[in-house]
């Protein structure tokens, strides 16, 4: 009720003064009031995964936090891992605004941020001076390439980021999905995907033996292109699948006045393509690594579908934008009833109940 009387103000405002606001607050949340009020997730929730222990599957997506470093406020609120980024090696405005719209009516967000980011350097040194308490689960640190580098010297921005951003991370992510900088999806093709993977998994395996590099792929790959990004992804050693980043489709938004906007669309209408696509690539993968499911979760139902699809972690952007700080807590809670409503004593044995069919 609060939230929504809180919402109707916030939303009159531009979204990234919004955006800006909330972060301003919560980096100064304390780590030990963070702590103390962050809420206990029921412990069929616990998830072992990556080599990680997370408390629910129940985390929040890149790109809300491009590199604030709120990650006290952020974990307290109940999230139970966070994903810092897209993060690039050297720092970079963005886009020119406006570039964040909401599509209230839809439960959606379109943007083209741009990686608007400070930098794996300032990123780092934000990183370091964060004290251990704040860390109450593990951080991820998603990265990619500056604008300006092409997609020859790609690798280069990549490796530049794992070098100077792994001390820091759980786990990495390599985003080559983003649909707002121009070119950067044609990395998810074939041999330059090889090349890219093989190339951060053999440096990151050098640097920090055993730290999980994941990749983050793009809603609206063809079946077959899926197919074979997953194969080469997992040929080249990654420990993980995150899908889905935004989608350039409107499908669902169709007629609406901010739809031609360019960019990537999240947020409800997303749902269903993003499960069907994390359902494909946990077929694939067959147990070979594990799947992180994104993409219009705006409900407990919406995460425990993901769950049933294949994916043992679940995360979130959009929804917790209209669903509020009580969010995390409200999926996490929905997630542990459902689950017992349908007889799984723990959320593991959910994962992937719905591969056989769809
Ligand atoms: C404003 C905004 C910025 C985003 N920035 C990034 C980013 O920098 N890197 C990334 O990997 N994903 C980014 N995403 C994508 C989200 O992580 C997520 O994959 C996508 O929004 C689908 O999830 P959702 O429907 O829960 O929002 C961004 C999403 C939004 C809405």
């Amino acid at each position: 009720m609060l939230w929504r009387f809180l919402r109707g103000l916030l939303f009159r405002l531009d979204p990234e003064r919004v955006h800006g606001l909330v972060h301003a607050l919560l980096r100064r949340v304390p780590a030990p009031i963070a702590a103390r009020r962050r809420p206990i997730a029921d412990p069929c929730l616990a998830v072992s995964c990556l080599g990680l222990h997370f408390d629910s599957p129940i985390g929040l997506a890149a790109g809300f936090d491009k590199g604030d470093v709120s990650v006290a406020g952020l974990l307290g609120l109940g999230f139970s891992h966070l994903e810092i980024g897209t993060i690039t090696p050297r720092p970079q405005p963005g886009n020119d605004r406006p570039r964040l719209f909401r599509l209230p009516e839809h439960q959606a967000i379109i943007n083209r941020m741009g990686f608007n980011n400070a930098g794996a350097v300032a990123c780092a040194a934000r990183l370091a001076a964060l004290p251990a308490a704040a860390r109450m689960g593990p951080v991820g640190l998603n990265v990619g390439r500056n604008k300006a580098t092409p997609n020859e010297r790609a690798e280069e921005d990549y490796l530049a980021c794992i070098e100077r951003l792994h001390p820091f991370a759980d786990y990495l992510v390599v985003n080559i999905s983003s649909p707002n900088t121009p070119g950067l999806r044609q990395l998810q093709e074939g041999d330059a995907l090889d090349r890219l993977l093989r190339a951060c998994t053999s440096r990151l395996a050098a640097l920090a033996p055993g730290k999980p590099l994941l990749v983050k792929l793009a809603p609206d790959l063809e079946p077959g292109a899926l197919d074979e990004a997953v194969d080469v992804a997992i040929g080249a050693g990654v420990a993980g699948l995150v899908a889905t980043n935004t989608t350039l489709s409107r499908a669902g938004v169709e007629g609406h006045p901010r739809a031609g906007e360019a960019g990537g669309l999240s947020g409800a209408p997303l749902t269903r393509r993003a499960t069907e696509v994390v359902r494909r690539v946990a077929r694939r993968a067959a147990g070979r690594v594990p799947v992180v499911g994104v993409g219009g979760v705006m409900s407990a139902e919406d995460a425990y579908e993901k769950v049933r699809a294949g994916a043992a972690l679940v995360q979130v952007y959009t929804g917790f934008v209209y669903g509020g700080p009580a969010f995390p807590r409200r999926l996490g809670e929905g997630l542990a009833r459902l689950l017992a409503r349908d007889g799984f004593a723990t959320v593991g044995e959910a994962v992937g109940v719905d591969l056989a069919h769809g």
